[in-house]
């Protein structure tokens, strides 16, 4: 059973983007299973390379929907995915260095994440775009 169950309420209203957030609690249930299973060494690597692509691919993505769309909070969201790769870059280096709690620190950063950057900030994203009536598909930008 997952640590984190996806719920629809977490969906924002952008497809490609919500797909995106259910493979970030993919990858956060991910974490607590490595834990639970004392897999770290195998699974702690993984998890680092794919939240760095994530935030590569994910990230340039969103800002560039945000961009596209005049939405007026761009450079404080993009702050904060700023802050996102940053803290990314710190696990690896606490990675390479041994530290022992980095896989509880990689779990409580996703967890984090989901409520207090996708729920809030990203869901403000969805609402801006809602309420300037654009109509989406699978093959918008984000
Ligand atoms: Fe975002």
């Amino acid at each position: 059973m997952p640590a984190i169950a996806w719920d629809d309420s977490y969906l924002i209203g952008i497809p490609r983007c919500d797909e995106q957030h259910k493979h970030l609690v993919l990858l956060l249930n991910q974490a607590h299973d490595a834990f639970v299973n004392n897999s770290e060494a195998h699974d702690v690597p993984w998890l680092l390379n794919e939240l760095i692509d994530y935030a590569t691919y994910h990230f340039i993505a969103e800002e560039k929907w945000m961009s596209a769309s005049g939405f007026p909070d761009f450079n404080m969201h993009k702050a904060e995915h700023d802050a996102f790769s940053k803290q990314v870059g710190i696990m690896y280096q606490k990675y390479s260095n041994n530290d022992p709690l980095v896989l509880s620190e990689i779990f409580s950063f996703l967890n984090d994440w989901l409520v207090t950057h996708i729920l809030r900030v990203d869901a403000e994203f969805g609402k801006f775009l809602e309420q300037q009536n654009r109509i989406l598909s699978r093959n918008d930008l984000c």
